[in-house]
């Protein structure tokens, strides 16, 4: 198993552990009990994962002397609403959580954003301890403490900073989890791979047959890799107010185009699409090498994403979103462009007639 500690502020008593093993859910569970975070936990997943590893943990946490409770609430996107906070709050308060309790968020990105601000708000604040159990939860949504939920009107638009109080990961937890959502995972570690140095990338494009098997020491390597670099970003600029932008590398595009199909577009196609546009613009604008424009293309087509902007999405539907996106300054939308794979910036705008042709240059 392997440790890592974020620090927040450089100060001790804002750290919490990052841990990453295989086949550990009874060692969490020791962890957990270990760390006396709490008097008494309630782990918070969806109908899903319930039953394929919640009710596990919670025989370990139980086992060991530990008093735990389960709720569950609907899987998928659509429960990261009000209505859910204010269903799991009236949960907790029927079990009698108190300010000494503590609450387990187990499964991915929408049990940790949900639970991670329902934990951040309950009677002023409860501690949060992440369990993610998918590959997006697992390298990006669990470090960092952003918590949210969303509005009719868009996407995370309310939410808070909220660190959890330590990370557990099972890479085994990645062996039933469904492709798109594993391709979900992918995409953002491609991502860190563009942003971060040079070494990740060419590690993720020497081992394209290892990630598509989902071989299990690789995929322990390069979680590890991504959870230090996103580590690292976090504790130089928690609350982002500048560094941690470039987290957002083909997101800003790749937001839109997941809006505009309808949420049809995965997460992991629509990002995949806006680092390639990205990077495309990068080229132009920029003067990032061709070379390293193609090698960005071809390794998301080699672990079998989107490279292309299906048909049926209108580029005047995608450009009207952009121009709503929520991370926009004045009339600026920030986009992040690379000098060279490893060398990202925040740029402060591109041209509309820039935008225009790269999105119809990509179509499918
Ligand atoms: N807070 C952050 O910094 C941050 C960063 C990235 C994404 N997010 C958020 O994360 C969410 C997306 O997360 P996600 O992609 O994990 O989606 P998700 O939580 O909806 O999980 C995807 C699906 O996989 C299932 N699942 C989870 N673990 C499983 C497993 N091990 N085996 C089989 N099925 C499993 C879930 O039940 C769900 O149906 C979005 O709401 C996004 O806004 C937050």
């Amino acid at each position: 198993m392997k440790k890592m500690k974020v620090y927040l502020d450089r100060k001790q008593s804002q750290s919490y552990e990052i841990c990453i093993g295989y086949d550990i859910l009874d060692r969490i569970a020791m962890m957990i009990a270990n760390s006396r975070i709490a008097a008494r936990y309630v782990i918070v997943t969806d109908d899903c994962v319930r039953p394929l590893y919640g009710e596990t943990l919670l025989s370990h946490l139980t086992k060991m002397g530990v008093k735990a409770d389960l709720i569950a609430f609907p899987t998928g996107e659509r429960s990261k609403n009000f209505q859910s906070v204010l269903d799991l709050s009236g949960k907790l308060l029927d079990l009698g959580v108190d300010r000494k309790s503590a609450l387990i968020a187990l499964g991915g990105g929408v049990a940790g954003d949900l639970t991670g601000f329902v934990a951040s708000i309950y009677m002023r604040g409860l501690p949060c301890i992440q369990v993610p159990t998918t590959l997006v939860a697992q390298v990006d949504s669990s470090i960092g403490g952003k918590t949210a939920i969303d509005l009719p009107q868009g996407k995370n638009l309310l939410g808070t900073f909220y660190q959890p109080a330590g990370v557990f990961m099972d890479i085994k937890c990645l062996e039933s989890l469904p492709e798109t959502e594993y391709l979900n995972g992918l995409a953002e570690l491609v991502k860190y791979g563009i942003i971060d140095g040079e070494a990740l990338f060419q590690q993720l494009e020497g081992g394209v047959d290892s990630i598509r098997s989902r071989n299990r020491q690789f995929l322990g390597k390069i979680i590890h890799t991504a959870c230090t670099i996103k580590k690292g970003i976090v504790e130089m600029d928690e609350r982002e107010q500048g560094l941690r932008r470039i987290l957002n590398f083909g997101h800003t595009l790749g937001h839109a185009l997941e809006a505009a199909s309808g949420y049809r577009l995965s997460h992991g196609n629509a990002v995949a699409v806006g680092m390639i546009a990205a990077a495309q613009l990068s080229q132009t604008l920029y003067g990032l090498h061709g070379e390293d424009r193609e090698r960005i293309e071809g390794l998301m087509a080699l672990l079998g994403l989107a490279c292309r902007i299906p048909k049926d999405i209108t580029t005047e539907d995608i450009l009207s979103r952009l121009r709503r996106d929520k991370k926009k300054e004045g009339d600026t939308i920030h986009f992040v462009m690379l000098k060279k794979i490893g060398l990202p910036f925040v740029n402060g705008g591109v041209p509309d007639d820039l935008l225009r042709k790269t999105i119809e240059g990509l179509r499918g």
